[in-house]
């Protein structure tokens, strides 16, 4: 409203109230009970002492005390938008999932891109892995595909994850590097742990400051199981090919984004779907069975490896397209909870060990983040389709059962019921074994692949990679988590540790890092993965 806004009147103090009419409603408590004054507590006299009967300013004041919640404790900062995913063809023959059945068909789709070790306040150019985390309202319940931009991960066992986390969060003693990696902490962990030197290629990389959310890819990472009617399995690795391509920007670049304008990917996204240029991705599986899994020197179990697109190509299964942002930040972005364990009839999971730990975990993140089970009865999180259940009561229940009948089996011929033939069937794979807390053998071989990485770069990017480690480490203050690091890298590609060793000033060049299995050279190459060498 001006100056001249006639709705605008001048209180005694010289204070500007702005009353209701001309189509404008009446501003009430959370109770409905219409205001008159929102600019004055109630006081004896109007210089004396407020009064505790003011229960307008009390409900005002209670209410803004309570609005924060806590941020997520990773991928804090993040970004969402709505869209739907469209189906190519029926791969009824893989999967019994009803979203994957009909050629043409649209499904409605969340979708939030996120970065993992910023708090929600830090900024969007930061070197690390970017969330991006889909959730599609199937008409058999929520399809959470909670990945990221890069195809492996850090560690081969999520009762690791605490640790990681908190050695890329800021420091304990003095609370920074805020929504850096470049610190000892950090390194420290990573150089203890050969099993992230694959992860660590990829985020030294370029693929780490992705230009926007549009020009970067998504994984599922996991190896997971698409299962169908006949009950059969395949196992299947999901990817997101952005429509734009991939495209990054150059350290120095992030450096400076980040100073002029650290909502750079908020405000890239949002200006897109605002003018209709509306972002997609393809879906994309590579399939596999169990003879082809053991083809490999790896373990398809293992989320520190990956599947070379050259030895199993990817097949473009459907669309996701992004055309609507949110109305409300809070109420869609900061209250959508993923979960790895959301999976409709039709996909079920592998045994890998950071998948089994997730499904876990993000349960639990949510009850605490949220605060009530029942944060499914948030729209967002809400399914799309029928369901039915008798859980009942909790914190701000929005929903209860109807009726008598609050269990089953009950007399009364109420509520829902199971169905065999409908209902989700977990895939009975044979499991047996000693009980033991032991990593298999087929997880031994943390350099191979760390290698392939680096040699599939261009000359520019290997120098970028080169530059980033030499930055990230130059941070580092103790000399012996350098050295360690140069002791890795020069398992991976001698050339890359003699760059980061001469411009770190190391001297003499450490021995290479111990290792179980150092080289792919050192096993029997595999037929699969002999098609590479050629
Ligand atoms: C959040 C991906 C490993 C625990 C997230 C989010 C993404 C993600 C994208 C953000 C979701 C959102 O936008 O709301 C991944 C990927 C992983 C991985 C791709 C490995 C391949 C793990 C592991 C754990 C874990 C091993 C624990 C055992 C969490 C928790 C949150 C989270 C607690 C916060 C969820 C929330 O408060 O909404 N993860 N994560 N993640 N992740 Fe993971």
């Amino acid at each position: 409203a001006d100056v001249h806004d006639q709705t605008l009147q001048r209180g005694k103090g010289g204070e500007l109230h702005q009353t209701a009419g001309d189509g404008q409603p009446v501003l009430t408590t959370a109770q409905g009970a219409p205001v008159a004054d929102d600019q004055n507590t109630l006081r004896v006299g109007a210089r004396g002492p407020a009064l505790i009967e003011d229960f307008h300013f009390r409900e005002k004041i209670f209410h803004f005390d309570h609005e924060r919640i806590p941020e997520r404790v990773v991928h804090a900062r993040g970004y969402g938008a709505h869209g739907y995913f469209e189906t190519y063809d029926s791969l009824a023959a893989y999967t019994r999932a009803d979203v994957f059945q009909r050629a043409g068909e649209r499904t409605p789709a969340f979708v939030r891109f996120s970065t993992v070790a910023g708090s929600k306040g830090s900024f969007d150019l930061a070197r690390d892995v970017r969330g991006f985390a889909v959730k599609i309202y199937t008409k058999e319940g929520n399809w959470d595909l909670v990945g990221n931009n890069i195809p492996v991960f850090f560690i081969q066992d999520a009762i690791r994850f605490p640790d990681i986390i908190h050695a890329v969060k800021p420091e304990p003693d003095r609370g920074f590097p805020q929504a850096q990696s470049a610190h000892d902490n950090f390194w420290d962990f990573i150089s203890l742990t050969p099993e992230s030197m694959h992860m660590i290629m990829w985020i030294m990389s370029d693929r780490a400051i992705p230009r926007s959310f549009r020009f970067m890819e998504g994984f599922g990472v996991h190896t997971f199981r698409f299962v169908n009617a006949k009950d059969e399995s395949t196992f299947v690795k999901f990817h997101w090919k952005p429509k734009l391509g991939l495209q990054s920007v150059a350290w120095n670049e992030a450096v400076k984004i980040n100073g002029a304008d650290p909502d750079f990917h908020r405000r890239d996204l949002w200006q897109a779907i605002q003018s209709g240029n509306f972002p997609e991705w393809e879906l994309c599986v590579q399939l596999f069975d169990q003879d082809f899994a053991d083809s490999f020197d790896f373990d398809v179990l293992d989320p520190t490896k990956l599947i070379p697109e050259e030895v199993l190509p990817v097949q473009p299964v459907g669309r996701l397209v992004l055309d609507r942002m949110p109305e409300n930040f809070f109420f869609e972005t900061e209250q959508v909870a993923f979960m790895t364990q959301n999976v409709p009839p039709g996909i079920d999971f592998s045994n890998d060990p950071l998948l089994q730990g997730r499904n876990f975990s993000y349960l639990d993140t949510q009850l605490k983040r949220l605060g009530s089970p029942n944060f499914t009865h948030l729209p967002i999180n809400a399914p799309k389709c029928p369901f039915a259940h008798f859980q009942q009561d909790g914190h701000m229940a929005m929903r209860n059962p109807t009726g008598r009948a609050n269990y089953q089996p009950n007399s009364w011929g109420e509520g829902p019921r199971e169905s065999p033939l409908e209902g989700y069937r977990h895939f009975p794979a044979e499991e047996a074994g000693p009980k033991v807390r032991l990593r298999a053998e087929s997880f031994a071989d943390h350099y191979s692949q760390a290698r392939q990485f680096y040699i599939s770069q261009t000359p520019p990017e290997q120098r970028h990679i080169a530059m980033a480690l030499t930055f990230e480490l130059s941070k580092v203050e103790t000399p012996v988590i350098r050295e360690r690091m140069v002791s890795h890298l020069l398992n991976i590609d001698e050339t890359l540790a003699g760059k980061v060793a001469a411009a770190l000033g190391i001297d003499p060049v450490p021995k290479p890092a111990d290792a179980a299995v150092k080289t792919r050279q050192d096993l029997e190459p595999s037929p699969a993965l002999s098609i590479l060498e050629r």
